[in-house]
């Protein structure tokens, strides 16, 4: 994937500014000044204030009755997600149809059902994958993190009853990318190679653990020696460093060929990367950078009969009853046991920034989840 400081050198210089200033002050005494002012026991979300980057805070809101199809939903915890650090640093792509809103995946309870709505009632623990607070038939813009919403029906399922609220929260996008990438998309088969590159993070985790339930043999790429440590540890083959073509390097002496690849690595990391495909190889990219930038492969990586897919699960949003069985799922391989909530981090709602920021430094392990009183 990109690097931040990448992102930040190609800004403007007053963007740049405006930028670095908000990453240095905005879990000081900014966020300490609008915690105090706001009720976090009640209805709150967040929102921007200008297109300075970090400049959103928590308001108070009132909350209407969900309208037909839609399930109101009083969250108990959220977890961030990449997206989200393009939102607040104001660099994500707008993307038609795909509400810029920070926050996605949220776990609750039901508040209120509008009409219609036949598959959860109030009082249900559920997990939603929505981007937003549904008014007048479509997301509001400019609501983040939001303590109760109305949601569309189809974006809501049943909490699995073995998972805490913080838990489930870090189910929705990560698992989905993983679980449609390597199993959907790649059809990863026991005994195959595989390498999950960042594989640290939020969805290399998840894509780590359902590799090893595939039965496949992992090799993983990581930012931090820590990292690489904490990956052999997860049944990971071997680890080599992201940031660097060492990785490539390695594998190719070695004559370590890959079945399927998951990819955040761009430019010359990506293509290093497709080099290392075996015949009928799947790579599946995940990383949106190159695909904005137009980025040109030449059409000789193709040689060994490889395939390239590029997954973007936001798409799903568009398509809300594949986003339901695509989340449902999922969710029964929780529910049976085969999945486990991967590794997180609790932050208070008031300490979003905070939370965000430690995000975007990208030395965490696994998720970071917002928790709502
Ligand atoms: N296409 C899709 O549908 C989709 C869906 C979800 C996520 N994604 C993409 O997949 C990637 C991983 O997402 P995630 O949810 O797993 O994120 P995450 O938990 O924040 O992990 C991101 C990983 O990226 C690496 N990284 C490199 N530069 C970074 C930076 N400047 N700031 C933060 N981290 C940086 C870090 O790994 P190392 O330094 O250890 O390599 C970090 O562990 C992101 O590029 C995200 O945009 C795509």
């Amino acid at each position: 994937m990109s690097d931040l400081s990448e992102i930040i050198a190609n800004l403007s210089p007053e963007k740049r500014n405006q930028f670095l200033a908000r990453l240095r002050s905005n879990s000081q005494t900014e966020g300490k000044q609008t915690v105090r002012k706001v009720d976090f026991s009640t209805n709150f979300e967040y929102r921007f204030q200008s297109d300075t980057p970090f400049d959103f805070r928590p308001c108070q809101v009132e909350v209407q009755d969900p309208e037909p199809g839609c399930v109101q939903i009083r969250a108990k915890a959220s977890s961030l997600n990449f997206r989200d650090v393009m939102i607040a640093s104001r660099l994500y792509p707008a993307s038609p149809g795909v509400p810029t809103n920070m926050g996605s995946d949220y776990a609750g309870v039901v508040e209120k059902v509008g009409e219609g709505v036949t598959t959860v009632k109030p009082g249900d623990e559920v997990i939603a994958l929505h981007v937003g607070h549904v008014e007048n038939g479509e997301v509001r813009e400019n609501c983040h993190f939001i303590q109760t919403f109305n949601v569309f029906e189809e974006c809501v399922c049943r909490k699995p009853a073995n998972i805490s609220f913080a838990a489930a929260a870090c189910i929705p996008t990560v698992f989905l990318t993983a679980y449609i990438g390597l199993i959907k998309l790649a059809d990863l088969k026991p005994t195959e190679k595989v390498l999950i590159h960042s594989a640290a993070g939020g969805v290399g985790l998840s894509a780590v653990q359902i590799a090893r339930w595939r039965g496949a043999e992992i090799y993983a790429t990581a930012g931090t020696e820590e990292k690489r440590k904490f990956l052999l540890k997860q049944g990971v083959q071997q680890a080599f460093d992201s940031r660097s073509p060492s990785f490539a390097e390695a594998l190719l002496s070695a004559d370590i060929g890959m079945d399927v690849i998951l990819n955040t690595l761009s430019g010359e990391l990506m293509t290093e990367s497709i080099k290392l495909l075996r015949p009928f190889g799947r790579f599946i990219h995940i990383d949106k950078k190159d695909v904005n930038a137009n980025f040109m492969l030449p059409m000789s990586l193709f040689i060994n009969g490889i395939s390239f897919q590029f997954l973007d699960i936001s798409l799903l949003f568009k398509n809300p009853a594949l986003l339901n069985t695509s989340l449902q799922e999922l969710l029964s391989l929780f529910e049976r046991g085969d999945f486990v909530p991967i590794e997180h981090t609790v932050f208070p709602a008031a300490d979003l920034k905070k939370a965000i920021t430690s995000l975007s430094r990208g030395t965490h392990v696994g998720k970071m989840v917002i928790q709502y009183s």
